[in-house]
């Protein structure tokens, strides 16, 4: 009911209604004023809620004020027709909320269907697949290569301590080619045992699997390694390799550069051309450097549009990896009789492998998570 001349805050002598068909009339018209204002709300729940509070609210409701302003103080001779009137007014707003309640429920459920309906026709939502990383892809690739020859795989720390790293690897201290593989080691409490850390090749695996194992040792060590180099084309700081080891009692340099030849026509295919060229690594001996023909230019050196191949500037050969016969030193460190056993072993920079096969021109790529470059290897 309106604040303004709210006829309920007086009584209805104040009112002036002192005749039984007065009274009548008056709630008669405090019915219409009901219905009114039901029939102009949304037929909703929260409306039924405020209509219920302003109509039959136990402390503020208009039925209340009724019953106090006008029931309770009513003159002996209009009591019983106010008592009438008040229960007919009531049992008409109680009915008449009630049917609003269960339209609003209905139409609110109807609602809550409708949003809810499942087209079947509509077409899924595309969720989208990520897929492996290409140089998780090219692991993969080399990996079932060595499978197929009886070779397995084997893992090994990031972090290490120098004697496997370096020392192990007959590079004790002070030993010039450490300059080359600078790297990271960790800051660690005082006290803790060290110095750690993180490997500069995958190298240091050969030494833990040998440890572990008696010949015949045949595995491959995939893996992340670390150094100090600035990042460019072709340099990373982290980058990946893939170890070999191939130890037992009748090894000769022969098994050592059919097994190369043969990963590398499976990896780039049979045309490729491939040569060893004399290095030096102080846990292998004689040591190699790998090349492989030139994939780009077809190891003419000459680039399809004419001018110097870029790729190999030149020369019709890619350098792949280092690799030789395990050093008898090396041996020594793991308890293997040198004088019985013998094998080679490699070191392969995944990164670059994949950047030669792919067509790739900058290693930095690698690790960008730029997904417009991911996804052109699903
Ligand atoms: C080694 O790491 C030896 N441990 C390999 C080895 C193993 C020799 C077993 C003999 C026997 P090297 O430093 O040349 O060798 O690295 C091997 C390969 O890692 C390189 O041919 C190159 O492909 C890759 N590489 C080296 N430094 C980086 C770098 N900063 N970023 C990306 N790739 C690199």
């Amino acid at each position: 009911m309106p604040a303004i001349d709210n006829p309920t805050e007086k009584t209805l002598a104040e009112l002036g209604l002192t005749e039984p068909e007065l009274v009548a009339r008056q709630f008669a018209s405090v019915r219409e004023q009901f219905d009114k204002e039901l029939l102009a709300k949304p037929g909703d729940e929260a409306s039924y809620t405020q209509m219920k509070n302003a109509w039959l609210g136990r402390k503020s409701g208009v039925l209340t004020a009724i019953t106090e302003k006008w029931l309770k103080p009513a003159a002996p001779a209009l009591k019983p027709i106010v008592g009438q009137s008040l229960n007919e007014l009531k049992r008409h707003i109680e009915s008449n909320l009630e049917s609003f309640r269960v339209a609003a429920e209905k139409a609110s459920a109807a609602t809550a269907a409708a949003r809810e309906q499942i087209d079947l026709s509509l077409p899924g939502v595309q969720r989208p697949i990520g897929s492996r990383h290409l140089i998780r892809q090219v692991f993969q690739e080399i990996e079932d290569i060595f499978f197929s020859i009886g070779f397995s795989v084997v893992e090994g720390p990031e972090i290490e301590t120098p004697y496997y790293n370096f020392e192990a690897l007959n590079i004790p201290e002070y030993h010039p080619v450490r300059d080359d593989m600078d790297t990271f080691y960790l800051e660690l409490p005082k006290g803790a045992p060290g110095p750690l850390l993180l490997r500069t090749h995958t190298s240091p695996v050969q030494i833990h699997t040998m440890e572990k194992r008696q010949p015949p040792v045949r595995v491959i060590v995939p893996g992340k390694v670390y150094r100090r180099d600035n990042p460019d084309a072709t340099h990373s700081f982290m980058f990946h390799q893939i170890e070999g080891l191939a130890v037992d009692n009748d090894i000769t340099f022969c098994d050592f550069t059919g097994t190369i030849d043969y990963f590398v026509k499976q990896f780039f295919g049979e045309g490729v051309k491939t040569r060893f060229r004399p290095s030096y690594f102080p846990f292998t001996e004689p040591s190699v450097e790998f090349d492989a023909s030139c994939i780009f230019c077809g190891g003419s050196g000459t680039a399809k549009t004419g001018g110097t191949c870029g790729k190999c500037k030149g020369a019709g050969w890619i350098e792949l990896f280092g690799a030789g016969m395990v050093d008898p030193a090396v041996y020594g460190f793991v308890n293997y009789d040198p004088k019985k056993v013998s094998g080679f072993a490699f070191g392969i920079g995944i990164d670059r492998l994949a950047m030669l096969k792919c067509g790739i021109d900058d290693i930095q790529v690698f690790f960008q998570n730029d997904v417009r470059f991911l996804k052109q290897f699903p």
